[in-house]
């Protein structure tokens, strides 16, 4: 098959075959094919789609194209967790523990940061020692351990995703709802859990930015993954202000400790309890109000945070970093961003400041970019709160202080005052199941 004639079909508009798509898949997976020929085919599906019978012969290409993890060595219920992606979204680092404790294995492999968005993997890379790239026997051994495993898209799971991802994060090609789609849906697929809660985000800071687009992608991941047999559902959750105050690899490790300890704030703290409580519900642990309260008891009784230290410890990584997060170095540079007005924080343009964070070096601008751990930012002031001239709106952290003049200029563009308070936007939007 010849894959310049598959990217001149797709740029006019033609829907690809099934066997077509499988080369594409098969292709990127065994890296037969120049990244420059396969940028293009991306470029070419962000402008003409992928149909519904596309989407669902991708993902099964992409699930295909390495192993599908055998999870047949670990006992009971296995469950799983994605986001299609936001600003400060550290969900996974508090939700996979506390599903843990309440007895449902996590066998969850995470993705990296993509776009203005960042990735767990890459905050997890920022503990010392922490290795995401294992082989299938070692996450089950994992698993069966201490019931929670996070690992990256390591070996020979998903490689076609792995490839699509890392030219699609450098491409401007990943808010392109049949990609997202297939992306999720295929790493869920072979990853072989048994229950799957997906946080499909919505707003300024997803790529989803209406929720119309959102529930349209919700569907087509439920859809895909009841297909499958699996027991699955889809939160809808506002995006369009980050979530929390951390953003960036170590800072968000710090905060999601802090929420697992009981100090997080309200709106991360909120969507993990929902998050994990549907998930719970999904693995037939009781009612969602019941796996609410079972959720927030793993929280207060400590149990969820010493899961995440056991965890980062089998995963090679040092746990005191875990109990006692001074130990994560600081950026060498700061900037504080001064209020230049008073007035009500109207609204903030979250890819934005997912964007300000990549440039500060806490994303990728180019596939080989390595990542600065301690680049990012700490929110002072977001969307409904009021601010004085003068006060701190936020923080900026980076290795290279020449970074901060435009990074400054946009932070501050992202952010826009008014006299009045808005109306406050329920996080939980809408759940399909
Ligand atoms: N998460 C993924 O794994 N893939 C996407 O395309 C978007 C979010």
């Amino acid at each position: 098959m010849d894959f310049k004639s598959i990217i001149r079909k797709k740029r006019d508009g033609f829907a690809l075959t099934k066997e077509e798509i499988e080369f594409v898949a098969f292709s990127a997976a065994n890296e037969t094919v120049p990244d420059y020929q396969l940028s293009a085919l991306l470029m070419a599906i962000f402008f003409n789609s992928l149909n519904e019978e596309e989407t669902l012969w991708l993902t099964d290409a992409m699930a295909r194209s390495g192993d599908m993890a055998d999870l047949t060595g670990i006992d009971g219920i296995k469950g799983d967790k994605h986001s299609t992606g936001g600003v400060g979204d550290k969900t996974t680092l508090i939700v996979a523990p506390v599903v843990a404790c309440c007895g449902v294995k996590m066998a969850k492999m995470s993705g990296r940061g993509l776009g203005h968005t960042g990735g767990t993997v890459d905050k997890l890379e920022s503990i010392p020692g922490f290795k995401t790239s294992l082989e299938t026997e070692e996450f089950v051994n994992i698993v069966n351990t201490c019931g929670l495993c996070i690992a990256g898209q390591s070996g020979r799971l998903c490689p076609a995703d792995k490839k699509l991802y890392g030219l699609r994060d450098v491409t401007a090609t990943v808010d392109n709802m049949p990609l997202i789609a297939s992306s999720i849906m295929s790493k869920k697929l072979a990853g072989g859990a048994d229950c799957i809660v997906l946080d499909v985000k919505c707003g300024s800071g997803a790529f989803m930015k209406n929720q119309e687009s959102a529930k349209e992608l919700a569907e087509k991941m439920v859809e895909i993954g009841r297909g499958a047999g699996k027991r699955i559902a889809a939160l809808i959750t506002d995006m369009d202000k980050p979530l929390g105050r951390y953003i960036g690899n170590s800072l968000e490790v710090v905060e999601a400790v802090e929420t697992l300890k009981g100090n997080g704030p309200e709106d991360l703290s909120e969507i993990c309890i929902l998050l994990a409580a549907k998930l719970l519900e999904l693995a037939g642990k009781g009612g969602f109000e019941e796996c609410k309260t079972l959720a927030k008891s793993k929280i207060a009784d400590g149990s969820a945070l010493a899961k995440l230290a056991e965890m980062v410890k089998l995963q090679g990584g040092d746990e005191n970093y875990i109990f006692d997060t001074e130990l994560f170095p600081k950026a060498e540079y700061k900037r504080e961003i001064i209020a230049e007005e008073s007035g009500y924080v109207a609204a903030m343009d979250t890819e934005g400041v997912g964007s300000v964070c990549v440039a500060l070096g806490a994303g990728r601008q180019k596939k080989e970019d390595s990542i600065d751990p301690s680049a990012g930012i700490i929110l002072e002031k977001k969307t409904g709160d009021y601010v004085e001239k003068g006060d701190l709106l936020a923080t900026l952290y980076c290795s290279d202080e020449a970074l901060f003049a435009a990074a400054e200029k946009q932070y501050r563009k992202s952010v826009t005052f008014s006299a009045v308070k808005s109306d406050r936007i329920a996080l939980l939007l809408e759940i399909v199941e």
